[in-house]
């Protein structure tokens, strides 16, 4: 009784925060309010959505169905290559930018590929919005979002991006994030993407929590030709604190996620599921803090040689350090028919300092919890 009481009261804080929004964000981007209490606006054509996304208005934008991009910018048909592959499951790429023969010259060529154009650019979204969905309904097909340029608080929270020229690489990313500060990306979902099914861009990104969401890597095209998505989440950046949050990563072979550039990052009580290939991937100048995850079928937990720094919450008494930065202690993470890892460079604790830190909770029913709540229409 009391219990409920007190969430009512979160609740009715929470959406004083942000109309249109639910809770709100821990970790990095702790005191995001994108919109604020702006009237909610409900777009119903691709037009009035990209008008709302992109103007410099503060707005909370509520998605009531679905966007579909598919078409709208007709179709391109160029030449491209096979470097994973020619089988029927594996991707193509296309030789946009001649990346191809720049990249793959040795690669067998395709003569012909059509693909959508709109997949290929996301919508920009200006400073100052909310972009929630209402229940199941917020979808949009067919092309991605993007918060670059300067973008600051900004939330996207309850809505599915999907079907993005899954055949074909470079055919275009869902979410990317490049020279922005304060993002919350909350109970979205990703599906059947061309490339990155999240993008943090080389510039600095700041402070972005992405949590509760679902990647979902199923696909019928794979540059491991194995059913499984292989370009999940990117980390990159000049200046980049990220917080990956109550996650739950699905059905993926690699960069779930890829880590590098000046990255600090706290991945704590996602679930890791029937990776066939890797999850983590540390290059230089990515430091990582992982704690609380449940790894399950995960063939790779992490790639080797790790260029960058983790901190893996190996064992209770070395996660005892965490104290000193997080006032608690870190927990461990799970693991169930996946490899393991091992890293305790503790040095990254205090990288922590100063910053909002989300909670953890033990690996313990992480596992259930988040396959039934993360991803859109799970609010
Ligand atoms: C966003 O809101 C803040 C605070 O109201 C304001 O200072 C800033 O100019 C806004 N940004 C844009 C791009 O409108």
């Amino acid at each position: 009784m009391k219990y409920t009481t007190i969430l009512a009261a979160v609740a009715t804080f929470a959406s004083t925060v942000s109309a249109g929004v639910t809770g709100s964000a821990e970790g990095f981007a702790k005191g995001v309010t994108g919109g604020g209490s702006a009237t909610e606006v409900y777009p119903t054509t691709n037009e009035e959505l990209v008008s709302y996304l992109g103007d410099s208005e503060a707005r909370v934008i509520v998605l009531d169905r679905t966007f579909d991009f598919t078409g709208t910018e007709g179709t391109t048909t160029t030449s491209g290559c096979s470097p994973w592959g020619t089988a029927s499951s594996c991707q193509t790429a296309i030789n946009l930018h001649n990346w191809c023969d720049n990249y793959e010259p040795n690669a067998p060529k395709v003569s012909s590929i059509t693909y959508d154009t709109a997949g290929v650019l996301g919508i920009i979204v200006n400073s100052n919005k909310s972009l929630v969905g209402k229940g199941s309904a917020g979808v949009i097909k067919g092309k991605g979002i993007r918060m670059v340029s300067g973008a600051k608080n900004i939330i996207i929270q309850n809505i599915a991006i999907t079907d993005i020229n899954p055949q074909y690489v470079w055919g275009g990313d869902a979410i990317t994030v490049d020279d922005a500060d304060l993002v919350w990306i909350d109970h979205v979902t990703t599906a059947r993407i061309a490339r990155q099914h999240i993008v943090l861009g080389t510039s600095a990104d700041n402070r972005v929590t992405i949590s509760y969401s679902l990647i979902d890597g199923r696909s019928d095209y794979s540059a491991t030709c194995n059913g499984h998505h292989y370009w999940g989440i990117y980390l990159d950046g000049s200046n980049d604190m990220v917080t990956l949050m109550g996650n739950y990563f699905y059905y993926l072979s690699g960069r779930m996620p890829k880590v590098q550039g000046n990255t600090l990052l706290h991945a704590v009580n996602n679930l890791f599921h029937n990776i066939e290939g890797h999850a983590f991937e540390i290059g230089s100048g990515g430091y990582v803090l992982a704690e609380g995850n449940v790894f399950q079928n995960v063939d790779t937990v992490v790639e080797t040689p790790i260029s960058g720094s983790l901190f893996s919450s190996p064992d209770a008494t070395t996660n005892a350090q965490c104290k000193s930065v997080f006032g608690r202690s870190c927990q461990l993470n799970a693991f169930g028919s996946s490899g393991s890892w091992s890293g305790a460079d503790t040095s990254i604790i205090s990288r922590f300092s100063g910053k909002n830190i989300a909670s953890a909770r033990a690996p313990t029913n992480i596992e259930s919890w988040t396959m039934k709540n993360a991803g859109a229409g799970n609010l």
